[in-house]
């Protein structure tokens, strides 16, 4: 049988495009909250296998989109390298702010594959339940995202320290920046070999990058990690997702092997079509508050997107992660008019 989100990802345009959804095994779903409320931590509920892959099959079996994602967190990634990472209900993630690149104990990097062995037991888990027609996507973030957290211990608006790292300390900015990537491909690898069939890298936080760094924060190693994986015989697609850089998509495009881009919902999405390279299959990029709204906007969001990349090959997602606050009616919607089907 064929795997229309793989064929997608390799270069093939489909009339249908194959559509998931970035978080949705999440918060807006009942049965996830149920899980949710059974677990001690948000930390041990990713590191759960069993646990974590009933929440990644959650959204398939309500929805049946055609890709899972597996249901793990990119701060997994610092709390391997002994970050003190915590989840606080309400206030999202908390880690104790790094002040010096020797608050990593580059011996820690050795740690990565077992401490994060759960991710990749969860992933060989889920690959085995899960459909053969349907895909599953492993993911780590990217090192500019994660060293954000690390930096300033928790969400930020502007990133004002992380920012003001890169330009007072040069040096210690790019051992950090080393020391994460190192990490990003090791978690990548593992999930890879424990059967992922593509791998994304979100860089969710790339738009608070000055342009004049972008290369260097946020190309560069994306391309190593890819480059690198590829070195070790890792051979699944990757969706890169540097949200927020606008016209810089083009040489990010340019300057990374990603074999798809992911696009958020403030780029214009017929823009994109016209400027970014043909080969690369384009993702994304309803905005997720669409789905609050759903009915007649949301609809006509909807053909917009799907008119603007008519002819070439092109997944079907939100700009961003869906929001707790969405009704599950108007996923229901979403996937019936993405698949030309009356809701
Ligand atoms: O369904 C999926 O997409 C798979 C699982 C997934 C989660 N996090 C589970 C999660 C994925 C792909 C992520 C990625 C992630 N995590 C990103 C990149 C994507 C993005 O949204 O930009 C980032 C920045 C994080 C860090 C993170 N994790 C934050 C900032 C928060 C708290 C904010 C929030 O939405 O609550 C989390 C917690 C988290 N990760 C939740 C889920 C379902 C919600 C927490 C809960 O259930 O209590």
């Amino acid at each position: 049988m064929t795997n229309n989100f793989l064929d997608t990802l390799s270069g093939t345009a489909h009339e249908t495009p194959p559509i998931w959804l970035m978080r949705q095994a999440g918060r807006y779903l009942p049965e996830y909250r149920k899980v949710r409320a059974s677990q001690p931590d948000f930390i041990s509920f990713c590191l759960n296998p069993e646990k974590a892959v009933e929440v990644t099959l959650q959204p398939i079996d309500k929805f049946g989109f055609d890709a899972a994602i597996i249901f793990s967190d990119i701060l997994l990634v610092p709390w391997a390298m002994n970050r003190n990472v915590r989840f606080v209900t309400g206030q999202g993630p908390l880690l104790d702010p790094l002040v010096d690149p020797s608050d990593i104990n580059e011996d820690d990097l050795g740690l990565i594959a077992s401490k994060l062995a759960p991710v990749a037991e969860s992933i060989s888990l889920c690959r085995g339940k899960l459909a053969r027609e349907k895909a599953l996507i492993g993911f780590a973030g990217a090192p500019w995202t994660i060293i954000t957290y690390m930096l300033e211990g928790q969400s930020s608006r502007d990133f004002a320290t992380a920012r003001k790292w890169m330009w007072d300390n040069d040096r210690q900015f790019d051992e950090v920046l080393d020391i994460v990537t190192v990490a990003t491909i090791e978690f990548l690898e593992i999930q890879a070999r424990a059967g992922a069939d593509a791998l994304m890298l979100f860089d969710s936080w790339a738009g608070a990058v000055p342009a004049h760094f972008r290369r260097r924060v946020v190309s560069e190693p994306a391309t190593r990690i890819i480059e690198t994986l590829r070195q070790r015989g890792i051979t699944q697609p990757v969706i890169g997702f540097p949200k927020g850089i606008g016209d810089g998509l083009i040489a990010y495009c340019d300057d990374t092997p990603v074999d798809v881009v992911g696009l958020d919902h403030g780029v214009d999405i017929a823009w994109a079509a016209k400027h970014l390279p043909r080969h690369i299959t384009l993702q994304g990029n309803l905005d997720p508050l669409s789905l609050i709204a759903g009915g007649k906007a949301m609809d006509h969001a909807i053909g917009s997107i799907l008119e603007a990349v008519a002819g070439r090959p092109h997944i079907f997602n939100l700009g961003h992660g869906i929001t707790p606050e969405t009704p599950e009616a108007h996923v229901h919607e979403l996937v019936n008019r993405v698949r030309g089907q009356m809701s």
